[in-house]
C-alpha cells in the first residue's frame, strides 16, 4: 500500500485463500496472497496444506506441476519430496537427504473456506476462526461472489461502524427502532444495529443485525428474525500492497417452503452485492486520514482504529 496507508498491507490474522470445495484430494495449486507466492494442496489424508511456493533446492514453484504424495508434495523440477510438515524426506538418487524444508503455514478449514494464519513476526495463531452453521445440512449451500478492490482491509472493516455513510452511499433510511451498539473483545468487534434497507422496496425493510469480526480478515453478519436465520460471511484477504480480494458469502437456514428460501436468498444476495458495489469507488479513491474530524453522527472510528492496531506487529 506504500504511501497510501501508514501501516503494512497484511495485518496479522487468519485470511481466506480459497473455497474448501474447490480443492479436492490430490489437487495442487499456485496461489498468490499476502504479497507471497504459495502452494495450496490437499494431501491423501484429506487435509489442506499451504507451503511457501519455491522449492529450497533450485527454486521451482511447487504449485506449478508439483504433485501430491502421501500428505506432502513432490517438486516438479528434480523430484524432491516434502512431507505434510514441509520437511524434505526424499531426494531421488540420494541415500541421505540433506536437512531442508518448505515453510508450512498454519491452515484452518472452516465455514467452507480455507484460511491461513499470517503473522509478520511468525508468531503462532493467537485466536481461532469462529465457526458458524454447525448443523450444516439445515443451511443452504454458500452463494459466493468475489471482488478485487484497491483498498486496505482496515478500511473495509471500518465501513461496518461508519454509520454516517449508510444513508448517503447505501440509500438506507433511518430505522424506526434506532439501535447501534459496538463492543470490542480480543480479536472480535461486535456491532449490533438495526438497519432499514431500501434497496428492494421503497418503504424499506427493517432488520436487526449482529456483525462479528474475527481478526482483520473475517466478518460475519447474522440476522435472526422470526423463522429467518441468515448469515452473510465476508472473507477479505490482501493480495499485495495494493489489492484486496473480498469474498461475499451468503447462506440461510432452510425454511419449510423451498421456494421462499430460494427467493429470499436471491434477494439478500442481490442487496449485499449492490451495497458492496456502492462502496467500491469510495474505497478505491479515498486516502487514509490519520487524524480525521469525527462528529457525534459518525461511528466510533477512533476506538475502532485503536482496537485494530493489535493486528500489527509494530504499531506506530
Ligand atoms: S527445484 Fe525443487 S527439486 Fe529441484
Ligand atoms: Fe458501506
Amino acid at each position: 500500500m506504500n504511501t497510501r496507508y501508514p501501516f503494512p498491507a497484511s495485518p496479522n490474522g487468519w485470511f481466506s485463500i480459497g473455497a474448501a470445495d474447490d480443492l479436492v484430494q490430490g489437487d495442487v495449486k499456485p496461489v498468490h496472497y499476502l504479497g507471497r507466492e504459495l502452494v495450496l494442496f490437499r494431501g491423501e489424508d484429506g487435509c489442506a496444506r499451504v507451503f511457501d511456493a519455491h522449492c529450497p533446492h533450485l527454486g521451482a514453484h511447487l504449485g506449478v506441476g508439483g504433485r501430491v504424495c502421501g500428505d506432502g508434495v513432490v517438486c516438479p523440477f528434480h523430484g524432491w519430496r516434502f512431507d505434510g510438515e514441509g520437511q524434505l524426506v526424499e531426494v531421488p538418487g540420494l541415500d541421505r537427504t540433506p536437512r531442508a524444508s518448505a515453510r508450512a503455514w498454519h491452515v484452518c478449514e472452516r465455514n467452507g473456506r480455507i484460511f491461513v494464519w499470517h503473522h509478520a513476526a511468525d508468531a503462532p495463531p493467537s485466536f481461532d476462526v469462529i465457526g458458524y452453521r454447525d448443523d450444516e445440512a439445515s443451511w443452504t449451500p454458500w452463494r459466493s461472489s468475489t471482488y478485487r478492490v484497491r483498498v486496505h482491509v482496515q478500511d473495509l472493516t471500518e465501513n461496518i461502524i461508519d454509520r454516517a455513510h449508510f444513508g448517503k452511499v447505501h440509500d438506507m433510511a433511518a430505522p424506526d427502532q434506532d439501535h447501534f451498539e459496538v463492543s470490542f473483545s480480543g480479536a472480535s468487534m461486535v456491532v449490533e444495529q438495526s438497519l432499514k434497507v431500501t434497496a428492494v422496496s421503497k418503504t424499506g425493510i427493517e432488520v436487526s443485525t449482529r456483525t462479528t469480526t474475527c481478526g482483520p480478515g473475517i466478518a460475519a453478519i447474522e440476522v435472526n428474525q422470526g423463522p429467518l436465520e441468515m448469515l452473510t460471511y465476508i472473507a477479505q484477504t490482501p493480495i499485495d500492497d495494493q489489492l484486496t480480494e473480498v469474498n461475499l458469502l451468503f447462506s440461510m437456514k432452510h425454511l419449510l417452503d423451498e421456494e421462499s428460501t430460494k427467493s429470499i436468498s436471491e434477494l439478500n444476495d442481490q442487496i449485499t452485492n449492490v451495497q458492496f458495489t456502492q462502496d467500491v469507488p469510495i474505497w478505491e479513491n479515498k486516502i487514509y486520514r490519520e487524524r480525521p474530524i469525527i462528529t457525534k453522527v459518525d461511528g466510533p472510528v477512533a476506538q475502532y482504529r485503536r482496537w485494530f492496531r493489535q493486528f500489527y506487529s509494530d504499531p506506530e
